[in-house]
């Protein structure tokens, strides 16, 4: 998978993609990360990448130019039959979930981008993006972290990007429910014991207990999930 990452913060992504499984994957050609500055795709004298909003109001606007002439550039370096889907992070876009993950986990090549100040002109939305992506209703300072967040979830389905990818069917959210409750070595610790059935070998019986546990962590924690019909799939 090759991603590519529009934004006027590059040094944001140096920590993410350089350390763990991350960066394991980028050195083993499983995804390659390109990090481009919107800044370096501007010809004004003062490299202005935002300008006031017209009809006024507070705060600034991020200038259509540069972010347009990025993405094409970037696009006339991908074979042009490749279907590339320019996501841009707001607020106002559909929340991420596990399925949009898996469903963008599914391209070859990505263009994200970042948006930063009180908006972005209109027309890149119009004209450019292809989806827009929100990871929460809340509002962060600009698009950078929910970009990190997101390529995070996408990356990490890749084959070759975890050591195990059988932990991918069984964890929170994969089918619908939350992960059962995990336990290691010691069998006691302190005054607490690991459940006996965990420790039987009967794998018929762990697997049975480890999914009423999924199912009794969903409704008492996430009843939402119950109700959305999540738990038939
Ligand atoms: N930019 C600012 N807030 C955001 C959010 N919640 N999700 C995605 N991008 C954002």
């Amino acid at each position: 998978m090759q991603i590519f990452i529009l934004t006027l913060f590059p040094e944001m992504f140096e920590g993410p993609f350089k350390c763990g499984l991350f960066q394991k994957a980028t050195d083993s050609g499983v995804v390659k990360v390109d990090i481009r500055n919107i800044r370096d795709y501007t010809h004004n004298k003062h490299h202005t990448t935002d300008d006031s909003p017209y009809g006024g109001g507070a705060g600034m606007v991020m200038k259509p130019e540069p972010i347009f002439e990025a993405v094409e550039t970037i696009k006339a370096e991908i074979p042009p039959k490749e279907k590339v889907p320019v996501i841009l992070l707001t607020p106002q876009g559909r929340v991420l979930s596990q399925e949009t993950a898996a469903e963008l986990s599914q391209f070859y090549y990505m263009i994200f981008i970042c948006g930063q100040y009180e908006g972005i002109d209109e027309r890149v939305r119009e004209y450019l993006v292809t989806d827009e992506i929100s990871i929460g209703d809340y509002v962060l300072s600009g698009g950078e972290l929910a970009a990190m967040v997101v390529i995070n979830t996408v990356v990490r389905l890749l084959p070759g990007f975890l050591g195990s990818p059988a932990s991918l069917l069984s964890e929170s959210h994969t089918d619908g429910l939350l992960e059962y409750p995990q336990y290691t070595r010691p069998p006691k610790f302190r005054d607490w014991e690991v459940p006996e059935i965990l420790l039987s070998g009967n794998h018929a019986q762990i697997a049975q207990w480890r999914q009423e546990q999924s199912i009794i962590r969903t409704k008492t924690r996430r009843p939402d999930m119950i109700k959305k019909g999540k738990l038939l799939h």
